[in-house]
């Protein structure tokens, strides 16, 4: 997989409105998310693949003080961001890549990423540079909804026509303590709302019957946490 394939992609997203929908249904999520992330004045924050910056903007806005820079290989996902950016908010959106994050050693307190990291061309690579660009002490929040324990999802990788790294928590784990991380926890997000109502239910290649979506729902997102220490 390449970074032009995966900028060829999620340029194609943006373009067809894939933007507004992630921000939708992944804001659901992280609304559970962001009230625990404490952020603090003075933290500068990461957001990896942050699409139109939707959670670019809650980062910036979830203390006074804080500073968040959103980052994406796709232009077009940066250009919606730069549309949708408030001046009374510090943030900003670079295009750029996990693999190789133009910021120096130590630059950030925090970083944040939202379905995205398990896109990477090379997670070694990409999670040693998230090491890399921490402060010591500093803390990463990834959550995804892509994962081995929530199996009805694997079908996914299928679809999207890029390659995807469908890992379980112990290997997600690893690939963390590989990079340096000294500390990984996890918490399963599930949507409170439920998985829908079943007599509206419409089968489709991504969710090929009730029982996936219910299963699917009961499994929830993964909201991992390291720390660089
Ligand atoms: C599924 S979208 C999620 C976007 C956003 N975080 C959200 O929740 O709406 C994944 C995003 O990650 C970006 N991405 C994927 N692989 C990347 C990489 N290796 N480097 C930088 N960005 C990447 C994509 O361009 C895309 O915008």
């Amino acid at each position: 997989m390449s970074h032009d394939r995966l900028r060829e992609t999620f340029d194609q997203w943006a373009q067809k409105g894939d933007a507004e929908r992630m921000e939708a249904s992944h804001g659901i999520t992280i609304a559970q998310v962001m009230p625990k992330l404490e952020l603090k004045a003075g933290d500068t924050v990461l957001d990896l693949g942050c699409g139109n910056g939707w959670a670019t903007r809650q980062l910036a806005q979830a203390a006074p003080g804080v500073q968040a820079i959103g980052i994406d290989v796709a232009p077009e996902m940066i250009a919606k961001a730069e549309e949708l950016h408030s001046y009374t908010i510090r943030a900003r959106y670079d295009v750029g890549t996990f693999e190789a994050l133009e910021f120096a050693d130590e630059h950030f307190s925090r970083a944040f990423s939202m379905e995205a990291m398990y896109y990477a061309v090379d997670l070694d690579k990409s999670l040693a540079e998230l090491f890399r660009v921490l402060k010591p002490g500093g803390r990463v929040d990834i959550v995804i909804d892509f994962y081995a324990e929530r199996p009805g999802t694997k079908v996914w990788a299928d679809h999207t026509g890029v390659d995807m790294h469908y890992l379980s928590i112990a290997e997600w784990q690893a690939a963390f303590e590989k990079a340096g991380f000294g500390s990984f926890e996890t918490e399963r997000v599930v949507d409170p709302a439920g998985p829908g109502d079943e007599s509206a239910f419409e089968a489709n290649e991504w969710t090929p019957d009730w029982q996936t979506k219910v299963d699917t729902h009961a499994a929830g997102a993964l909201w991992m946490r390291a720390t660089k220490s």
